[in-house]
């Protein structure tokens, strides 16, 4: 049996990415230093999954550490998924992103490459293509981080490309996230921000439980179709399974560098958002219009075409399943306190 090793793996995605591996023949290895996360995570995929799943309290840099880990437990892939991930945040404290993300993703590959370990899906994001030039984006779109964080995401593609080049005998794949969301259709794991969410569809729920007060819309005058910002939300479990998928091209002895764009390739407003969520709920959301943040782009759609056939994958689940597996895990999370 292959074991993984998941940074990250307490995390939003990085839990959703466990749970479907524990669907496959993984021995799964968890690591994560509960930064964004919470160990709480691990009893809910404990329940969830009858396959063992190991959890290591450590911090990606933490190099010794991890290279106790891979030997200790004979790591054969590895999914990079821990980075801090506020764009706002990256831009008031971009040290703390330089350090936690680049320098973090060089001490897991300073590991890796001492302990002979390869294989590599890094979670990558479509906010390093900036402000789209024409959509929807595929991957030969040029890259304009326009956020520290994007900056980030972009470095370490550019030096595991580099690495790849280097040395052939690495396999890595970066995975180009549109917008996740919602939550697998247990209600049991899900996206738990600490603070008020930066994200829509979680401050949508918030104010939903009557966390906060409205909603506030972040510009109405954007060029698209009513006005308000346009995005490629992908279910989270549509997210998870194209990780697998990524693994899947690994494993066929697929060598050197690759990116993949994962989204749905259909783009909807904040608008139409909202109106699904109220459809959901069954109630409308209050909501008010602010100006808009810093760096919000008008839209941002994914063409899949690579992902949808070099990997075999595509998105199955639409903004409805989204909205409600939202519902559901923020209203049982809420709820059951
Ligand atoms: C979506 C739309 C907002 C909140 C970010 C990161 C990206 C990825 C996903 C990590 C925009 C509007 C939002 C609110 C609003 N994260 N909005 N009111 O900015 O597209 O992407 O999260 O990988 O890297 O950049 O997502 O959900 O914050 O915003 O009107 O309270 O919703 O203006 O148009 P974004 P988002």
């Amino acid at each position: 049996m292959n074991t993984i090793l998941i940074t990250g793996g307490l995390g939003y995605i990085g839990s959703h990415v466990a749970f479907e591996m524990s669907k496959s023949n993984f021995k799964i290895v968890l690591y994560d230093n509960c930064l964004n996360s919470d160990e709480s995570v691990l009893n809910e995929l404990k329940k969830m999954t009858s396959r063992e799943i190991i959890y290591i309290n450590g911090d990606i840099l933490d190099t010794p550490k991890l290279i106790k880990t891979f030997n200790q437990y004979k790591i054969d892939y590895v999914m990079h998924l821990a980075g801090l991930k506020s764009v706002p945040e990256s831009n008031i404290n971009p040290i703390a992103y330089y350090k936690n993300n680049i320098s973090g993703s060089i001490s897991l590959i300073e590991a890796m490459h001492k302990c002979n370990v390869k294989k590599l899906v890094f979670s990558s994001s479509a906010s390093i293509y900036g402000d789209p030039e024409y959509l929807p984006i595929d991957e030969f779109h040029p890259v304009k981080p326009s956020s520290t964080y994007a900056f980030t995401k972009l470095y370490i593609e550019n030096f595991l490309h580099d690495l790849s080049k280097k040395d052939d005998s690495w396999s890595i794949v970066a995975l180009r996230y549109f917008n996740p969301a919602g939550s697998d259709s247990s209600g049991m794991i899900g996206e738990s921000p600490k603070n008020k969410p930066g994200n829509l569809i979680p401050a949508i729920s918030y104010v939903a439980l009557g966390k906060i007060k409205e909603l506030q819309i972040f510009g109405e005058n954007y060029d698209t179709k009513d006005g308000t910002g346009v995005r490629d939300f992908i279910h989270i479990t549509d997210l998870a399974k194209g990780h697998l998928a990524a693994l899947d091209f690994i494993k066929k002895s697929m060598n050197g560098f690759n990116v993949f764009n994962l989204g749905s390739g259909e783009g909807n407003s904040v608008r139409e958002i909202i109106y699904m969520y109220e459809k959901v709920l069954k109630r409308k959301i209050k909501t008010s219009i602010r100006d808009r943040r810093d760096g919000d782009i008008d839209s941002s759609i994914a063409d899949p075409t690579k992902a949808n056939k070099v990997l075999n994958w595509k998105t199955s689940s639409n903004l409805e399943d989204i909205c409600r597996s939202e519902w559901l895990w923020q209203s049982k999370r809420f709820y059951e306190k």
